[in-house]
């Protein structure tokens, strides 16, 4: 029987993950097809519901549902559970179990681009899923300082204590002010940034926009947009021109539907031929 992979949220426009996870069933010959159902946030129980019938896999989730769509799971694996979102389930015989594989994702890109956390101090701009996310992974390897910015303060500082609890208290974490970063004092002693925003992601209300100028990032630090669409972000047209090292999203997007892609199928993800689909679909006008 052909089974298949949803990808679960609202809007879908933007999304390559088609594309490639599609590229990785087919290279195995696995008679899967991976499908793009958009939902909305009152169709995201019956969604769910849907997915324990033995056609399914599984599937990926994305904005906005990562973090609602635990309550309708059965059980967690345990970075899910510790940072409270999902963005991969699996069906086991009709049981639903959520993972989280955008913190290794994000880990596994850093560590490839020469990032060492230990010790590192980071700014965090946002406080919604993703930030979640990278902020448990980096607090869970040992960074020693956070500064998390948002839109809404407020998120900000709730997501600082929650991720200095994380911590064991071991790191500093604070609520930061966005208008102090624009003037650049935020960022004087920092290693990382990281824009765990959707600020000029394509199709968005915010395409083209950029979460900083030049003029703010120093040019000793490692600035990373969790945006991969496009690969280059307003934010790092500008970290390149301030001379600071850049990594996109692209690698986090593959490396997490790789890690996906096996918890689904048990076999290992193709990443190079993922890779190179997904830039093909980004450079045909995704
Ligand atoms: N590369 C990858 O593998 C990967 C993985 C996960 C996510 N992402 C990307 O990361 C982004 C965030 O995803 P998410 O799941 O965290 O979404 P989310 O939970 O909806 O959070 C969105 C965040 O963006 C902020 N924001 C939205 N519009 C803004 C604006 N105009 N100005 C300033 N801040 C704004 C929100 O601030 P408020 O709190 O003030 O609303 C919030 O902090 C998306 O673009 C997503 O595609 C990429």
């Amino acid at each position: 029987m052909s089974k298949t992979v949803f990808l679960i949220g609202y809007p879908l426009k933007h999304s390559v993950s088609s594309v490639f996870q599609q590229a990785a069933f087919d290279h195995h010959r696995l008679d899967v097809c991976y499908q793009n159902r958009e939902t909305a946030g009152a169709e995201l129980e019956a969604a769910v519901q849907g997915l324990r019938q033995p056609s399914v896999l599984g599937c990926n989730v994305t904005i906005p549902h990562k973090e609602k769509i635990v309550a309708f799971l059965d059980e967690l694996d345990g970075p899910a559970a510790g940072i409270g979102a999902v963005n991969s389930i699996v069906n086991r015989g009709g049981r639903l179990v959520g993972f989280n594989t955008d913190a290794g994702g994000f880990l596994r890109a850093l560590r490839e681009a020469g990032f060492d956390c230990r010790g590192a101090s980071a700014v965090l701009l946002g406080a919604g899923g993703a930030a979640r996310a990278v902020g448990f992974a980096l607090v869970r390897e040992g960074a020693g300082r956070l500064i998390v910015a948002n839109r809404t303060p407020r998120r900000a500082e709730d997501l600082a204590a929650w991720l200095r609890g994380q911590s064991g208290h071991r790191a500093e974490v604070v609520g930061g002010d966005w208008e102090g970063l624009r003037s650049g004092e935020a960022l004087r002693d920092c290693h990382l940034l990281v824009n765990c925003t959707s600020l000029g992601m394509k199709h968005g209300a915010t395409e083209g926009e950029g979460a900083l100028d030049a003029h703010a990032i120093p040019g000793g630090v490692l600035v990373c947009d969790l945006v991969y669409n496009p690969e280059e972000t307003p934010l790092l047209r500008q970290a390149r021109k301030a001379g600071a090292a850049v990594l996109g999203g692209l690698p986090m997007l593959v490396y997490q539907g790789a890690a996906s892609f096996e918890l689904w199928t048990g076999r290992e993800a193709p990443v190079d031929i993922m890779f190179r689909k997904a830039r093909e679909a980004l450079a045909s006008g995704a």
